[in-house]
């Protein structure tokens, strides 16, 4: 296949990678026409990493324990991102928080994912928090990343039931197989062109996406 028209993708990882999965297997059934470029993690020894090089792509470990602040970190994951000419950056399951340079450089093409439903439970323990709650539903939403955590633009949610019998490892997993249709779904959006971040927000198709996002709706 002709990759010269296609879109770069740099995914970073701290851990599994199920996401980074789901991008791969997407991308290799053509449901995805973009080029994975870089798997960048800050944890070496992580089955992410495994994944990637399993399906041919370049890896990169940049240890965060290894800086000696943040903003170092940064610029480094930054040169190391620019080397690729990438045009999108995928922070999946990526846990780290990036300073606001960061965020600034990739404005418009950094996009996270996040196991709630936003706004709600920005921060840790997002499935914990909605069991305590006595929350019916829980769900994963995509959103362009802005300085604020877990604030930017939302592009699209999917909501799954909260089950009596739910503890925080079945509701994750449930919400985890979600994020696998969701997060390449918009990032195939973006690739296509039908999906840009303004001023306003995030369109889709040329229209506003409302403020939760598309709403996916899955068998
Ligand atoms: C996902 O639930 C993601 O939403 C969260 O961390 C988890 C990462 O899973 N931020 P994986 O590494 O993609 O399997």
């Amino acid at each position: 296949m002709k990759t010269a028209h296609l879109k770069k993708l740099a995914i970073l990882i701290s851990g599994s990678g199920s996401n980074l999965q789901a991008f791969i297997d997407a991308v290799a059934n053509h449901k995805l026409s973009a080029n994975i470029a870089v798997v960048i993690s800050n944890r070496p020894d992580v089955k992410g990493l495994e994944r990637a090089a399993n399906a041919g792509i370049p890896t990169e470990v940049l240890d965060h324990k290894q800086f000696s602040d943040r903003n170092v970190f940064d610029q480094q994951l930054m040169k190391t991102i620019d080397q690729y000419g990438v045009d999108a950056v995928i922070l999946a399951g990526f846990m780290r928080i990036l300073g606001d340079d960061f965020v600034r450089h990739y404005q418009g093409k950094l996009f996270n994912i996040h196991p709630s439903l936003l706004p709600k439970y920005p921060g840790l323990h997002t499935h914990q928090r909605a069991i305590a709650a006595g929350d019916r539903e829980a769900g994963a939403s995509v959103h362009f990343v802005v300085p604020e955590l877990d604030a930017g633009p939302i592009v699209i949610q999917a909501r799954v039931a909260v089950k009596k019998e739910d503890d925080a490892d079945s509701l994750a997993k449930r919400v985890l197989e979600q994020e696998h249709q969701i997060y390449p779904l918009a990032v195939k959006w973006f690739c296509d062109k039908r999906l840009v971040l303004t001023q306003t927000g995030a369109l889709l198709d040329g229209q506003l996406l409302p403020a939760t996002g598309f709403q996916f709706q899955h068998p």
